[in-house]
């Protein structure tokens, strides 16, 4: 599909399988989580831009890659994002991060927001927003209107699982952001909640419910 990477990477898709079974435990699902999006990070950094920088090994000077660029933005959509964080800062401890607040309303699944941080220079950096679900693409669309405001050109979105319907209702909204995946799920339910799915990410993660 145009502009979705779907990360097939064997060691996801096996960490995922473990994370769909409701008998997965908080603690488990939490972990598996933290595991996955480390390998979910390498993947959606694949192809980040290099310069080179003069050092000294204990043999002799050298040009050696770092990134180039400011600093990345790991951009949170609250609160099931916050469970994709710890394991990508783990990789990247010196990104800046943003949390974005939005939920879902449970009647009209239309997104609600109650909270926005982000970094300066928005306009400068690569921002990598994530939630694990793209359902129906509500709230990562506000989430990356709100980004886009304040200044935000080069966006990334990363997700566990994502439903066709929320991929194009996404597409349409913000063509230009390119959508990585560890899955593509079959479809939304009546309420809204992604089939097979893993049901509620925040849920599970927090243990409440
Ligand atoms: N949010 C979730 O946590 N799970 C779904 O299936 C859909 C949205």
């Amino acid at each position: 599909m145009d502009g979705v990477t779907v990360i097939d990477h064997p060691l996801v898709q096996h960490k995922l399988t473990i994370m769909r079974k409701k008998e997965t435990s908080t603690a488990g699902f939490r972990r598996l989580l933290k595991e996955i999006s480390t390998l979910l990070c390498y993947e959606v950094t694949r192809d980040l831009e290099l310069t080179t920088e003069r050092i000294e090994t204990p043999l002799q000077e050298t040009d050696a890659p770092v990134l180039e660029g400011k600093k990345l933005v790991f951009a949170s959509i609250l609160r099931a994002g916050n469970g994709l964080l710890e394991g990508m800062l783990e990789l990247v401890p010196s990104a800046r991060v943003s949390h974005i607040g939005v939920y879902r309303d449970h009647e009209t699944l239309q997104p609600v927001e109650y909270y926005f941080k982000a970094p300066e220079s928005l306009h400068e950096r690569l921002v990598i927003v994530v939630d694990p679900m793209l359902a129906t693409g509500n709230s990562s669309i506000a989430a990356i209107d709100k980004l886009k405001e304040r200044g935000a050109k080069n966006i990334r979105f990363l997700c566990l699982l994502a439903a066709p319907e929320g991929i194009r209702n996404f597409k349409g909204a913000h063509p230009d952001v390119p959508i990585f995946t560890a899955a593509i799920d079959s479809h939304l339910n009546e309420k809204g909640y992604i089939v097979p799915g893993l049901g509620d990410a925040g849920d599970r993660m927090y243990g409440t419910k």
